[in-house]
């Protein structure tokens, strides 16, 4: 599959000095208290975010947490927790940004997290004017949330569109690599096992990878 790898951006010098704005998903469990019981997702998502401190970018991370109502910000939604724990596996202090969409202050080999990009409005239907003013924001944006990369939102699909450059992470990047290597040429029969839950929000997905395999299990 042909598309543009971060990893090479910042192997070649392209994001030195630039602002990357980073599409994580650091959707993890809380219990009741708040307490992050579920790190691993935060872990994972370090490796794109320290190479882009790495190549010297001013670097920008958000995600979604749950699902907030857009414009309303409740405590319970906020990244804060998610900035605390991944300041401490990074060994730093990972400053959350509110309101954001307007204009983000950070320099070269700074790292900011913006706040719950769901509670943006126009965010879940992928608004037109929000996705314009996302891409305002970098220079480069960067997809490592493989999670949540089967949603046109804005922060997932219209920042690709409107953003100068728009690559992939090394998350995104090694699904997209095993998705490619496991239907560009696969022994027959093919019988594909699809888990996880709310699979009614997954029905597009099940219905294109049903034209590729010979048989499909919906676990
Ligand atoms: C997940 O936890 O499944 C992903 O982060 C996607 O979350 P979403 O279903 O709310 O988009």
């Amino acid at each position: 599959m042909q598309f543009i790898r971060f990893s090479d951006l910042c192997a070649n010098g392209q994001a030195t000095g630039q602002r990357v704005f980073i599409r994580a998903d650091l959707n993890v469990p809380q219990n009741d208290a708040g307490e992050i019981t579920e790190d691993t997702r935060i872990r994972a998502s370090i490796p794109a975010i320290q190479m882009a401190l790495d190549a010297g970018a001013a670097v920008m991370v958000t995600s979604h947490l749950g699902r907030p109502t857009e414009g309303e910000f409740k405590p319970e939604d906020s990244l804060a927790p998610v900035a605390a724990r991944m300041g401490e596996l990074m060994g730093r202090n990972i400053p959350v940004v509110a309101n954001w969409v307007d204009g983000v202050s950070v320099e070269p080999g700074q790292l900011v997290m913006l706040e719950n990009c769901r509670l943006n409005v126009g965010e879940k239907k992928n608004k037109p004017e929000l996705a314009a003013k996302l891409g305002q924001l970098c220079d480069i944006f960067v997809h490592d949330a493989f999670g949540t990369a089967h949603r046109a939102e804005g922060s997932t699909y219209g920042i690709a569109e409107t953003a100068p450059i728009a690559c992939a992470g090394p998350l995104l990047a090694a699904e997209m690599d095993a998705i490619g290597k496991a239907l560009a040429a696969p022994k027959r029969p093919l019988i594909a096992i699809v888990a996880g839950s709310k699979v009614s929000t997954k029905l597009t997905i099940l219905q294109a990878l049903a034209k590729n395999v010979d048989g499909l299990i919906v676990g």
